[in-house]
This record gives C-alpha cells, structure tokens and sequence, in this order.
C-alpha cells in the first residue's frame, strides 16, 4: 500500500504487462485504462453499467469497464480497441464498421467494436438476431442501429473470408 491507500499493481493490457502506481481501490479499470494508461479509446458514458460505452475484453469476454475494479483485474488479459489494430492496419471489424457506417459521433463506437470482437470470436456466422441480442447492451444515442447491425454482417463475412 502506497500513501492514501493506493498501490502499484500489474494489469497485463494489449498483450504487455503494464506496473502502475498510485491505483486506489475504488479505481474502476476505466478510470485507469484512461487515466493511467492513456488508453482514451475506452470511452466512459453512464459510468453505471448501462450503456456499454466502456465495453473492453477481459479473458475474452466482453465487460463493462465502468462497474470492475481495477485491483481485481491483476491476472487476467485485458484487451481494449488500441489492442485490435496491428500497426497502421485496422481490423476488420473496424473496417466493416467504416465501411458500412457504423456510428454516427463515434463515441459508443468502440464499445460496440469491442462487443462484436466477442461475439465474433465465439459465433463467426451470428443470425441477425444473435447479432441484436449480442449488441442489446450496447447503447448508440444517434441511433444508427442498422448501420450498426450492417457492420456486424460485413465483419463476419470478411473474417470469415480471411480477410
Ligand atoms: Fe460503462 Fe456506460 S460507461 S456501461
């Protein structure tokens, strides 16, 4: 324990592990992917777990970065959108979502691409259903649920495809 209560602690984030310092216990790991990570991609909304906003990968499943706390996450693979492109290349999740216009101001955007990388990861061929039912969670307050849905279809065909 460090001054105040806070301690360093490691979160393996992207594939590295990451020490840092300074963590309260009331730290959710939003506040520290970007506060003391800089990660900005993780975007923090309600902060109550109920728009999906700050939707990352934890040991590969999809989990509201707003309502875990950071010191319980010591261990487990985080992933965040920074972690899905290689180098200057996009996924192609993030592909399909440019391609098909799949946001409208961008800013729940990478908490759906987050949410579509695990349904993806385990339903490569989703029925337009099991896509609704993957994104319920997920919040777009512009609206652009079809544009959405759309990029969801592209991303598993082009995945499929090896792309
Ligand atoms: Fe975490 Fe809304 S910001 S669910």
């Amino acid at each position: 324990m460090g001054e105040d209560n806070t301690k360093t602690i490691i979160l393996n984030v992207n594939g590295r592990d990451r020490k840092i310092h300074d963590v309260r216990n009331s730290d959710t790991l939003a506040d520290v992917l970007r506060n003391k990570l800089g990660l900005l991609g993780t975007k923090i909304s309600c902060d109550e777990g109920a728009c999906g906003a700050c939707t990352v990968i934890v040991d590969g499943e999809a989990a509201l970065s707003c309502m875990v706390l950071a010191v319980s996450m010591e261990g487990k693979s985080i992933v965040t959108i920074e972690g899905l492109s290689s180098g200057n290349e996009l996924h192609p999740i993030q592909e399909a979502y440019l391609e098909e216009r799949g946001y409208a101001c961008g800013y729940c955007t990478p908490g759906f691409v987050m949410t579509t990388k695990v349904l993806l990861d385990h339903n490569p061929n989703p029925t337009k259903a099991e896509i609704k039912e993957a994104i319920a969670g997920n919040i777009c307050h512009c609206g652009v649920y079809e544009h959405i849905e759309k990029a969801i279809e592209k991303a598993a065909e082009k995945i499929r495809a090896g792309e």
